[in-house]
């Protein structure tokens, strides 16, 4: 829609801040708010002409595991860093030009949010790829940073605040005080590898083929980690590897509980080793104030009751855990300050 006012708008908030994530990436205009949010996920055609791209986002998301030979839906991301340039760098233009109605002179200042264990050549990887697809300026946040300012945390002041970020490629512990992370801890187990141990436990169980949306989709609607009786079930469809055929069974929240054992524990674990290093002043901080639990992983259920369980700590589930990283981005984007000190090289 055309308006004077929409032109003008559009010329005062060029700026963004992307959260570009494993599963989902988050966009975020200066003045604005959330603008767009969807899967990282790019359908492309290869043939003898080349590599094509037929959809971005949600379109592409639906195409995961029903593509024909020649179309493949990838993610371009994996365990949050970038696995594929050329498709990262595509799925970015798309974005940009789609918040900025393909308005195709527009050259935005952005912030774009990384892992904090990423090495610097990924780091440039992220920054090349955000050029080529039109920025302007790059600046790079570190995710637990980025998740807790954008939760609300008070970074500046000199007490401690423990983030955990549960995202579909890496969980990131961090205790972060006066602007400075003073502890991380990345691991490269979170949602996705939920997903693939619940595909892997109907396999085994019950010899049933499913695809990778399914088992989330799963692990979304009875994935519990302390699930009560009469356990929630969920029937699923998928195909029977001893007959061959198309089948439906129904599992229970107790079975997948038992699947995402072994990954629940490692992100349990990681929470633990933070705690055990984090320095005694700043160790009776987070006594007080708790641990802020964000990312999509924070949604899977009963998790801040095992963590409390685990480490005898409060624990606080973010407002909207899906956001929280990006909208903490988008408020550096519009503090100066806050964005000279928390961006990192
Ligand atoms: N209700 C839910 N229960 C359990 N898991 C959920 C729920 N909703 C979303 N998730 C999971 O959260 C993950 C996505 O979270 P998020 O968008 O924070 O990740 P990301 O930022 O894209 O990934 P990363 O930060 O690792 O790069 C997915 O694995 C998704 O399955
Ligand atoms: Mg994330």
């Amino acid at each position: 829609m055309y308006s004077p006012f929409n032109f003008l708008f559009g010329w005062l908030s060029n700026d963004l801040a992307i959260d570009l994530g494993t599963a989902n990436t988050v966009v975020y205009v200066k003045g604005k708010g959330i603008v767009l949010r969807e899967p990282s996920v790019v359908a492309v055609r290869q043939d003898s002409r080349g590599t094509k791209v037929l959809a971005v986002g949600r379109e592409a998301k639906q195409m995961l595991g029903k593509t024909p030979g020649n179309i493949v839906a990838i993610r371009p991301i994996r365990d949050g860093v970038i696995a594929d340039f050329e498709v990262t760098e595509a799925m970015l233009r798309y974005f940009i030009n789609k918040v900025h109605n393909r308005r195709t002179l527009v050259h935005p200042r952005i912030i774009i949010s990384v892992p904090s264990g990423i090495t610097q050549v990924e780091k440039r990887a992220v920054r090349e790829s955000a050029e080529s697809a039109g920025a302007r300026e790059v600046y790079l946040i570190e995710e637990p940073m980025a998740a807790a300012i954008g939760s609300n945390l008070p970074i500046t002041e000199p007490t401690a605040n423990m983030i955990i970020d549960i995202g579909g490629g890496t969980t990131e512990v961090a205790v972060i005080s006066l602007s400075g992370i003073v502890y991380t801890k990345s691991v490269r187990v979170a949602g996705d590898k939920m997903d693939e141990a619940i595909l892997q436990y109907i396999k085994r169980k019950h010899n049933l083929a499913i695809g990778e949306r399914t088992a989330e989709l799963i692990k979304m609607t009875i994935g519990n980690v302390i699930p009560d009786l009469p356990y929630e079930t969920m029937e699923i469809k998928g195909r029977d590897l001893v007959e061959g055929v198309p089948k439906t069974i129904i599992i229970g929240a107790d079975e997948i509980q038992l699947a995402i054992t072994e990954q629940v524990d490692v992100i349990i674990d990681a929470v633990k080793e933070a705690l055990e290093v984090t320095p005694p002043e700043l160790a009776a901080d987070i006594v007080d104030q708790g641990i802020m639990l964000t990312g999509g992983g924070a949604l899977l259920k009963n998790l801040d009751k095992r963590l409390h369980q685990e480490t005898g700590l409060p624990i606080i589930v973010a407002d909207d855990p899906l956001s929280s990283v990006v909208l903490g981005s988008g408020k550096a984007l519009d503090n100066l300050k806050i964005l000279r000190e928390v961006t990192v090289q």
